[in-house]
């Protein structure tokens, strides 16, 4: 157990928590986690009740983006418990984002227990049904006041939580994509392989232009050639041609190495798939398509988990991908990462953080 301080919140929201209609990050839960850097260290932490926090104007963060996050999530085990699913890798994978916008490392055994303390004093707001989960959200930023461009001294992590149900309204249902051919998310020596909000930001304007054409997401593609595959932005993108898995490689530093990613590809190697982390281009994949090589097409991704597409647009190509629906490796990679999340299968691999009851 973590040594925080905490401050119990005197009422509770809960009540307003339409559970059969949670959507995806709209209920926020009772507590958070803050840590603050000053002088060289993070402090302590404390969990303290949610609510706003007083910010000034010249808050760096708000003019020059020096902030970073992770998702995660916890899920009622069936057996009882709570049910953490890789926590470390979120951890790990926040100080590689820190590292990238010079915010400092914070403590991954720390960030774990504090997130398992939150999870205990919050327990009630971790949903019941199949399909929902409690989405854990850390976010780091830069708190120093000042307007010259340069990394702050100070910083604050926020780990917050919020009851959900499936990111996508389709849930499993296949989704549409768009390649974007004019705007990027991410280019060689910048900021893709981190998670930062900068790269959220990049992508908005793409997305809502996608989604006024009845898109879900944007595929984008690499910012020099355009012609590789990056990422889809919310999640990591894979493709079964041929039956072999391939998805892009992590090595060019443009895109997230996705936890759900890296669960995906153990899964697929132990079930003796031929499996590829490699460069992809827009081309390759067409051909596939044409020739009729394009068995299956999936997003992962922790707030989407296994997201089946049904529809990429390129320009005027329309690909349809298995007549629009979920295919046999999509299915039986979400029946088996969501059946360890949620205890009803041997989680052999060590992925879950149980918390008991
Ligand atoms: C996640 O899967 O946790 C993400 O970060 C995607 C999105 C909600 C930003």
């Amino acid at each position: 157990m973590g040594n925080f301080k905490i401050e119990k919140a005197t009422t509770t929201r809960i009540n307003n928590v339409d559970w059969d209609n949670l959507g995806f990050g709209v209920f926020f839960s009772d507590h958070i986690f803050v840590s603050d850097y000053e002088n060289g260290k993070w402090d302590e932490g404390k969990i303290i009740p949610y609510g706003p926090m007083p910010i000034e104007p010249t808050m760096c963060t708000l003019h020059y983006g020096q902030s970073i996050f992770e998702g995660l999530k916890a899920f009622r085990d069936v057996k009882g418990g709570i049910n953490i699913f890789r926590p470390d890798k979120n951890a790990a994978r926040l100080n590689h984002s820190g590292s990238r916008v010079c915010i400092p490392p914070f403590d991954e055994k720390t960030f774990v227990e504090a997130i398992k303390e939150l999870v205990r004093i919050d327990i009630n707001w971790v949903p019941k049904k199949r399909g929902q989960s409690l989405y854990i959200r850390p976010v780091a930023f830069g708190t120093g006041n000042f307007l010259g461009v340069h990394a702050s001294s100070t910083y604050r992590l926020i780990i917050m939580t919020s009851p959900v149900a499936s990111y996508y309204p389709e849930g499993l249902n296949p989704v549409k994509i768009l390649v974007s051919s004019e705007y990027v998310r991410a280019v060689r020596g910048g900021l893709g392989s981190a998670k930062t909000a900068a790269n959220y930001a990049a992508s908005l304007l793409a997305g809502t232009l996608a989604k006024k054409n009845g898109f879900s997401q944007v595929l984008w593609l690499d910012g020099v050639t355009r012609h590789f595959i990056d990422e889809v932005g919310a999640m990591n993108i894979m493709f079964v041609i041929n039956d072999e898995l391939i998805t892009p490689s992590l090595e060019q530093g443009t895109i997230l190495a996705g936890v759900t990613r890296d669960s995906v590809l153990t899964l697929a190697r132990e079930w003796g798939m031929k499996v590829s982390e490699r460069q992809i281009t827009i081309d390759e994949l067409i051909e596939a398509y044409e020739t009729g090589k394009l068995q299956e097409v999936f997003g992962t991704g922790t707030a989407a988990v296994i997201s089946p597409v049904g529809l990429i647009q390129y320009n005027d190509k329309s690909m349809i991908i298995n007549n629009m629906e979920i295919g046999p490796i999509a299915q039986k990679m979400y029946d088996t990462i969501t059946g360890i999340q949620y205890g009803e299968l041997e989680d052999v691999h060590g992925w879950n953080v149980h918390i008991d009851i």
